[in-house]
């Protein structure tokens, strides 16, 4: 038996009955259990501490395995073999080695029509194409938190990528239009999960990650708060990322700092959205149409180096 196919029921210390309460909370798997945190499980289900901390150690067995040491080889080695997906913009693919790698949250940030939203259009319809054609063959989900989702962009941009017909790439796509933090948190701990187990979903876009919470944490004294909230909803989608090998992009506003005279564009979201991301991506204009992606935080990809792109009626394309 396979260490996915356990179910709730057959968890050390779970009968029918703890298993049926876990499955109306809208848990689905041992796996999604593993997810939370002994402080959400009892929150959730009020169930007693005791009985959470012992719920939540088998399940992490059996999802992480009970030996969790491995040699540094192993991992260089792990990660000569992931799958990149490609935007199939030869300049940004080159920028980021060769594509987005999954158990990674990727940002882009930058100024209103930089070309966030097509990028994150582009890559929800690339997700669908093959591995030879830089895809993963999945599924996307959109989580949508400024009305921006366009499928006659959608169709654009497959036609471009030869998917046939092109308005299939629409059914692949599960776009999810968010209202508030509370509402983003639920969609993304009990959605999202159920997406990504049951409908081959491969990359989780949020476009965009601040909107909301710039919108509904106002003023200073609220400053912390948001920050928290913000915190909170990262992790979870880093806990998605590791857990099922998903590929993770936000986009970010940015605002202007003052620096002496001038003023300078920083990505919004503070300390917290900086730390928590993997990849920081900053889109800025440059001459003419032409737009460029700069790193500017990453754990692997060069700082300052960059690419350069245009948007045109097929999508993100290369100059
Ligand atoms: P905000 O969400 O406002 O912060 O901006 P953004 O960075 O998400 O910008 P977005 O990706 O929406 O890019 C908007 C730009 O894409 C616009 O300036 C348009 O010029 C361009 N664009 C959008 N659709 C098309 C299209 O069908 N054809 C062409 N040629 N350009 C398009
Ligand atoms: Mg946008």
């Amino acid at each position: 038996m396979s260490r996915d196919s356990v179910d709730l029921e057959d968890l050390e210390g779970i009968g029918p009955k703890t298993a049926q309460l876990l499955k109306s909370k809208g848990i689905l798997s041992v796996k999604h259990l593993a997810l939370f945190n002994p402080e959400e499980l009892i929150e959730l289900t009020d169930m007693t501490p005791d009985r959470v901390e012992k719920i939540l150690r088998s399940a992490r067995d059996i999802v992480f395995g009970s030996n969790r040491v491995s040699r540094a080889t192993d991992l260089a080695r792990s990660f000569e073999g992931i799958t990149r997906l490609k935007t199939n913009v030869r300049a940004i693919d080159d920028l980021l080695q060769g594509g987005l790698e999954p158990k990674a949250i990727y940002e882009f940030a930058g100024e209103f029509g930089t070309g966030k939203t097509q990028l994150c259009h582009q890559l929800s319809v690339t997700v669908q194409l093959g591995q030879d054609k830089g895809g993963v063959g999945g599924s996307a989900v959109y989580l949508d938190t400024e009305e921006a989702f366009s499928p006659g962009r959608i169709v654009n941009i497959a036609q471009r990528f030869d998917l046939d017909p092109p308005n299939e790439a629409l059914d692949n796509i599960y776009v999810i239009k968010v209202v508030n933090a509370a509402d983003l948190e639920d969609r993304i701990k009990f959605d999202v999960v159920k997406l990504v187990e049951q409908a081959n979903v491969k990359l989780i876009v949020v476009d965009s990650i601040i909107a909301l919470y710039r919108a509904e944490f106002k003023g200073r004294e609220r400053l912390a708060e948001r920050q928290q909230r913000l915190n909170y909803i990262l992790d979870w989608l880093m806990r998605i990322a590791k857990v099922y090998n998903v590929y993770v992009v936000l986009t970010n506003q940015v605002l202007d700092v003052p620096m002496g005279y001038i003023e300078v564009k920083r990505p919004a979201g503070g300390n917290v959205l900086a730390h928590a991301v993997t990849h920081r991506l900053f889109l800025r204009k440059s001459k003419e149409d032409v737009k460029v992606m700069e790193v500017l935080d990453s754990p692997r990809l060069p700082f300052k180096a960059s690419a350069m792109f245009r948007i045109t009626d097929k999508g993100i394309e290369d100059v």
